[in-house]
């Protein structure tokens, strides 16, 4: 009795050193489940590292209805995700003693689809006994740079353009965000994606576009840029808006097929994206130097985009701004970020409570209502 009361005081005192060299932190280790729309993944992140990552994605199965089927979306969920779990325990290569805690996706994103992730990962908690943190989705690809970049230290700007958002975000810590900038409709993705579907590209748009894009001319159409106006006159610095392209792209398409010609869908392609990638480009560099923000960081599914990595590239190295974007695979999204954000969170004692529900909306500076301490 006495040598297991010795024993566990050494391995308390061992831990309380590891800690205090900052050993223990290197070490977090989280389980994160990402279900927010139509990719079902799951992540083994070691600190900054990932240590196994799936993504099962859905693709085939919304590809027929030409978008995202919310209850489809569900139903795959579960299909995938005990295998998801499963595959990712395994390529890691971590016994559930080696986990120090589990992470949900819980907001933004589809209610039924957060559901299966969020009710997956706050089970395997409660099972093996592990602290349970939610995560906003946003602030996952907002931490998918940390992936690539890990000794990267806020702060910084973020241009985040996903399928849902598109936003200037300056970033100033975990959980601490001001956003800056924003669409005032579509979102940047969502532009890719209506726009490829009058094109009859089928689903999903962005990538179809890029890939189009590389064979066009993109000084083709010239198209509208879209922008803002203010009450007082002007237009808005940093907040877009996409709607007046996607009207222009669409009546330019009508006009085309009207002429029994075969659509330039290359050509149409990149002058596309070229407006969106200037546009996204002049913002960003604007709210950086308005801002004195001396790195941007891009994230989310469009940050995938080569013409919006060209701009941006060109500009901030104009300006002598540093410029960041994660690796390919973890732009679109994954659970990898998932983690890497929970493992902050983790670090600095938050705690998400077992009664975390899904939220189809939560504003990006709210997080830190996800935690009980
Ligand atoms: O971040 P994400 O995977 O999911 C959301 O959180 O929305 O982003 C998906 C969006 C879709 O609209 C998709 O068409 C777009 O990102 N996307 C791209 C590219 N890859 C994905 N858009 C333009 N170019 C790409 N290469
Ligand atoms: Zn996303």
């Amino acid at each position: 009795m006495e040598s297991i009361t010795f024993a566990e005081n050494l391995i308390r005192f061992l831990k309380e050193v590891v800690k205090k060299l900052g050993y223990w932190d290197s070490m977090t280790t989280v389980l994160a489940i990402e279900t927010s729309c139509d990719e079902t993944a799951v992540a083994i992140v070691r600190h900054r590292q990932v240590l196994s990552h799936v993504v099962a994605s859905q693709i085939a199965a919304h590809r027929p209805y030409g978008g995202v089927v919310p209850e489809v979306a569900s139903r795959q969920h579960l299909v995938s995700i005990n295998e998801g779990i499963a595959q990712a325990l395994e390529t890691a290569q971590v016994k559930w003693n080696d986990i120090d805690g589990v992470a949900a996706t819980c907001a933004p994103g589809l209610v039924g689809a957060l559901l299966v992730g969020l009710t997956a990962g706050k089970t395997l908690a409660m099972v093996h006994n592990k602290p349970f943190v939610g995560i906003h989705h946003l602030e996952g690809h907002i931490y998918a740079i940390y992936l690539t970049e890990p000794e990267l230290h806020p702060p910084f700007l973020c241009l985040l353009v996903s399928g849902g958002h598109t936003s200037l975000i300056g970033v100033k810590g975990c959980g601490d965000y001001c956003i800056l900038g924003q669409t005032r409709d579509d979102a940047a993705g969502e532009a890719f994606d209506k726009v490829a579907r009058l094109m009859d590209l089928g689903y999903p748009g962005g990538p179809m576009i890029d890939h189009l894009a590389q064979m066009g001319n993109s000084q083709a159409f010239h198209l509208p840029e879209g922008q803002v106006s203010l009450p007082q006159g002007g237009f808005h610095p940093y907040d877009s808006s996409f709607s007046g392209l996607k009207t222009a792209m669409s009546r330019l398409v009508d006009r085309i097929k009207q002429t029994g010609y075969p659509l330039p869908v290359a050509d149409l392609a990149a002058s596309f994206q070229m407006t969106v990638a200037k546009a996204l480009t002049k913002r960003t560099i604007a709210c950086a130097l308005d801002h004195g923000f001396s790195t941007i960081v891009v994230g989310g599914g469009v940050a995938a985009n080569h013409g919006l990595r060209q701009w941006m590239q060109g500009a901030t190295h104009e300006e002598g701004l540093r410029l960041l974007f994660p690796s390919l695979q973890f732009c679109t999204d994954n659970a990898a970020m998932i983690g890497c954000a929970a493992v902050d969170h983790l670090q600095q004692g938050h705690r998400s409570p077992l009664t975390l529900g899904a939220l189809s909306r939560m504003e990006l500076t709210r997080v830190m209502d996800l935690y009980c301490n």
